[in-house]
């Protein structure tokens, strides 16, 4: 038989070069789509072949064309992809009043539309295949919470939730052999998180917010943990992936504010 096949955005680096590795230290056919040919390199190399094939495709999801010539490529060469990880994403912070509309753009464009890019050139054809087939989508912590100086982020990590939650819906009421997840990590130690820390914000609310999130007590996973967790639950069929439970308090007392028509309080930079 031949090997499963997993196609992960995002692959260069963090996360998504971990789930690649996992990925292909079981024996899967791997590829690697991201914007940076150069990191895209270095992850080939970084992952070496263990089992099927390794192939690196240089794409922006943020553009239509592109993720839809990475699939048609993916399955002229392979006939089938079993697990679709919609993982590149970008953190764009900023004041609400202040950053912008460019700013909210590039988070929507690459966080989202990236996410839907996905989708919309893989289901149709993952449908038509016989074998069955998974779908990871990146949000976060702030796919289900919102935090000051995130707003952008938190915007478009929500649209991934409510994007991916009604596709679980869909595909369960047609009874599809495709299954879909949410992984919202909590803090990985990847790139994205430092250069979070390191980007310079203009005014002197930004600037105030930002070092009063990055004084939070947040004990980061390596990337190789969160992959771990995440085929985990795709072996599992499990929709909710969290990497760190300690955070599910916070979407307890927001549940609670709801039902008790509260107004929301501001817990957790995360
Ligand atoms: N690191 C964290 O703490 C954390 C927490 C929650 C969610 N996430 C999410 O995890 C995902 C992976 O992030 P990471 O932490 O591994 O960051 P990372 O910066 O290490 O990796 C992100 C990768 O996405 C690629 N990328 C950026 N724009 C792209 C585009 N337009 N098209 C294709 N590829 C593009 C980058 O080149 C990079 O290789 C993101 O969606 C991020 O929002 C990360």
């Amino acid at each position: 038989m031949s090997p499963r096949v997993a196609v992960i955005t995002g692959a260069a680096s963090g996360i998504g070069r971990a789930i690649a590795q996992r990925c292909a230290g079981q024996g899967m056919t791997v590829v690697l789509a991201d914007i940076n040919a150069a990191r895209l390199a270095d992850a080939e190399s970084f992952i070496g072949r263990a089992g099927g094939d390794l192939y690196s495709r240089v794409t922006d999801v943020s553009c239509a064309d592109s993720v839809e010539a990475l699939a048609q490529d993916v399955f002229a060469r392979y006939g089938q992809v079993n697990l679709l990880c919609n993982n590149a994403g970008v953190l764009q912070t900023g004041v609400c009043w202040e950053e912008p509309a460019p700013s909210w753009r590039r988070a929507m464009d690459i966080n989202f539309m990236g996410v839907l890019h996905g989708v919309s050139s893989f289901v149709p054809r993952m449908l038509e295949q016989a074998q069955p087939a998974h779908i990871v989508n990146t949000g976060s912590l702030g796919a289900l919470l919102a935090a000051p100086l995130m707003g952008p982020y938190t915007v478009s990590k929500m649209a991934v939730r409510g994007l991916t939650e009604t596709l679980h819906y869909e595909l369960r009421s047609i009874g599809a052999s495709v299954g879909v997840s949410l992984l919202c990590p909590g803090p990985i130690e990847t790139s994205m998180a430092a250069s979070a820390a390191g980007r310079e914000h203009p005014s002197p609310t930004a600037r105030a917010l930002m070092t009063e999130l990055m004084s939070e007590d947040i004990v980061p996973m390596s990337p190789e943990d969160c992959a771990e967790i995440v085929l985990e639950a795709v072996a599992e069929g499990r929709f909710w992936i969290f990497t760190h439970p300690e955070f599910k308090r916070y979407y307890l007392a927001l549940a609670d504010e709801l039902v008790a028509e509260r107004n929301p309080q501001y817990r957790t930079a995360w």
